[in-house]
């Protein structure tokens, strides 16, 4: 299908449906922020304080084991100094993406989507280091947000959308493909519309809509490219949406593999047995910190 007839449906949806979501103004104004030039400490941490919600769990964040600093974070000032704006735009989502959106759908817990997000964020930043991709942080980001479109699509109690559900349930098939063939569109689609929206940059839009389709990636493959083998790993190993899904990965078979070989030729002397167990165990460490991580934030 043409991406302008998908844009077509999807607007058919949006404009059926619903109201476009909106990102808490703290989050969109960091986003923002983080795409310019010259930001002053004082604009990015002016931005954050008028969200106390936020600023409270960024300081419970930043001061604990998971985040890995060594010395005590007391304030928002200091930790844009010491950490810089990309790691606090990493801590800012981490914090504020997974309950931005509330759980309208009974059957579809968006918690665990956001613990999928935060899986394949800190699995693409480790295989982001292992395979020398410049901005690890960037790739955190990128796995935290590529299936933000699964959690727009069940704002909208659409009854298109429960039978998506349904179908995974019973076929054990991916939320992609069952949206392929029961809305026609999927959840890549939808965000990558609100991406547009909402002002994030070219490469996260492009990692949202083409995470389930490598080959229409064009502007920054090899950031696809982790993100689909961080997505795939995670939900190989149970760290899904909480739903069963038949799926066997073969890295070395990996349309995203070739292009990170490509990227970084080193990786084709890469002992590749060697480098699954290393990252099975990173995807079950990942499972603890990330059960941790929303408790904490639970409990506010
Ligand atoms: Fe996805
Ligand atoms: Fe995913």
């Amino acid at each position: 299908m043409k991406a302008q007839e998908k844009d077509a449906i999807v607007n058919t949806y949006v404009s059926r449906a619903m109201p476009i979501p909106t990102l808490p103004t703290a989050v969109a104004r960091i986003l923002e922020l983080s795409g310019k030039k010259d930001v002053k400490v004082e604009e990015v941490a002016d931005a954050i304080l008028t969200d106390k919600v936020l600023t409270a769990r960024m300081i419970r964040l930043m001061n604990s084991a998971f985040w890995g600093i060594r010395r005590r974070i007391s304030s928002v000032r200091e930790a844009i100094v010491y950490l810089g704006l990309h790691q606090i735009r990493s801590i800012v989502l981490t914090t504020s993406l997974f309950n931005a959106f509330p759980d309208k759908n009974p059957d579809f817990n968006i918690i665990k989507i956001w613990e999928h997000g935060l899986g394949v964020a800190l699995v693409a930043r480790r295989l982001s280091q292992r395979v020398g991709y410049e901005d690890p942080e960037q790739a955190y980001i990128a796995g935290l947000m590529h299936d933000i479109g699964e959690v727009l699509l069940s704002q909208y109690s659409l009854k298109e959308f429960e039978e998506v559900v349904e179908v995974v349930k019973t076929e054990k098939i991916s939320f992609y493909d069952a949206e392929k063939r029961i809305i026609g569109v999927t959840h890549s689609d939808f965000a990558g519309w609100f991406g547009q929206n909402w002002g994030f940059s070219e490469e996260f839009v492009e990692v949202i809509a083409t995470h389930h389709d490598l080959n229409k990636a064009a502007l920054n493959r090899p950031l696809v490219a982790i993100i689909v083998l961080s997505d795939l790993l995670c939900r190989v190993r149970g760290l899904d949406y909480g739903f069963e899904e038949n799926l066997e990965v073969s890295l070395k078979d990996e349309p995203a593999w070739k292009i990170l070989k490509e990227y970084n030729p080193e990786l084709q002397k890469l002992d590749l047995a060697r480098f699954t167990l290393d990252l099975d165990a990173l995807v079950d460490e990942v499972k603890v910190i990330v059960k941790d991580i929303y408790k904490g934030i639970h409990s506010d």
